[in-house]
């Protein structure tokens, strides 16, 4: 067999794994907000339904929209509320961000990897990631955020369903400082960005976000539908190692990649160093608010 084709076919198997797990349980609502996202005729309704139709996860926002952070002056009961108090944009990221975060929400027992720290890397990548398309970009960047919090959902795939060849993977990333796609490669033949890239797709989210996923450690080499968020990604995700901020799947950081992705998005890096401050005081506001 080719080795593309064999590739192909691990990748089928493990999507059928994933679509058979409780990682499939953020499916439906993490396309759903997806869609409102991108449709401009999308009304606060429709989010407002699509939220309801999950009680866990209505009781989580409403949790944190009661929460000290946005101290609403009487308490939230209802969804309705929670939208007119904490605002529609506010509200789809917290429906996201909050949804995804049950795939992580297992204790990782596979040594040298934390889950939890993987989570908020996430995170910090999907806040960084969509304030660079705000700020720097002047775009509204429809899917920076769920690109970033998605980016990695690979190696939850690999520590749920590879676990002994994961463990090689990581010792192999550790002993032989080489990064973790590399080591990665080497053991499965493909790497976590393409098994994200693979549920994405199979998931039908937009094309954008499936390639972005697919590049994120290869963003030169992305199709230009999704070549922007890819680099856009690397940049986010460079700047959470450099400064420490959860799980470091990467430590050798290709300054010459990150470097390039800066010249293609025309970006200073400078501009960084605010964004990232910025970055870091959302995440401490997330934390007040239980999201770690
Ligand atoms: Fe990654
Ligand atoms: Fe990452």
């Amino acid at each position: 067999m080719a080795p593309s084709e064999e590739k192909q076919k691990k990748l089928k198997k493990l999507v059928n794994l994933v679509n058979r797990s409780e990682i499939a349980s953020i499916k439906s609502i993490v396309s759903g907000v997806v869609r409102i996202i991108n449709d401009p005729k999308a009304s606060i309704w429709d989010l407002k339904e699509m939220v309801e139709i999950d009680p866990p996860l209505t009781a989580k926002v409403l949790k944190v929209a009661n929460s000290v952070y946005y101290s609403p002056p009487k308490k939230i009961g209802e969804i309705k509320q929670a939208l007119i108090w904490i605002g529609f944009d506010t509200l789809k990221e917290m429906a996201l961000s909050q949804k995804v975060s049950e795939i992580f929400n297992k204790n990782g027992s596979v040594e040298g990897y934390s889950i939890s720290s993987l989570w908020k890397h996430c995170v910090a990548v999907a806040l960084i990631t969509k304030m660079i398309y705000r700020k720097e970009f002047r775009e509204r960047g429809a899917n920076a955020y769920v690109a970033g919090l998605l980016h990695d959902i690979g190696i939850i795939v690999e520590s749920q369903f590879l676990q002994n060849d994961f463990s090689l993977v990581l010792s192999k990333a550790k002993n032989a400082k080489t990064n973790l796609s590399e080591a990665e490669q080497e053991v499965f033949g493909l790497n976590h960005a393409d098994i994200g890239m693979a549920i994405a797709e199979n998931w039908n989210l937009p094309q954008e976000i499936a390639g972005a996923i697919g590049y994120h450690e290869n963003p030169l080499k992305a199709e230009q539908g999704s070549s922007k968020l890819a680099s856009t990604l690397y940049i986010a995700e460079y700047c959470s190692q450099d400064s420490s901020i959860g799980y470091s799947e990467a430590p050798f950081q290709n300054n010459e990649i990150f470097e390039q992705c800066l010249a293609e998005l025309n970006m200073d890096p400078h501009a960084l160093d605010l964004i990232v401050e910025d970055a870091k005081r959302e995440l401490n506001e997330m934390e007040d608010q239980g999201l770690f």
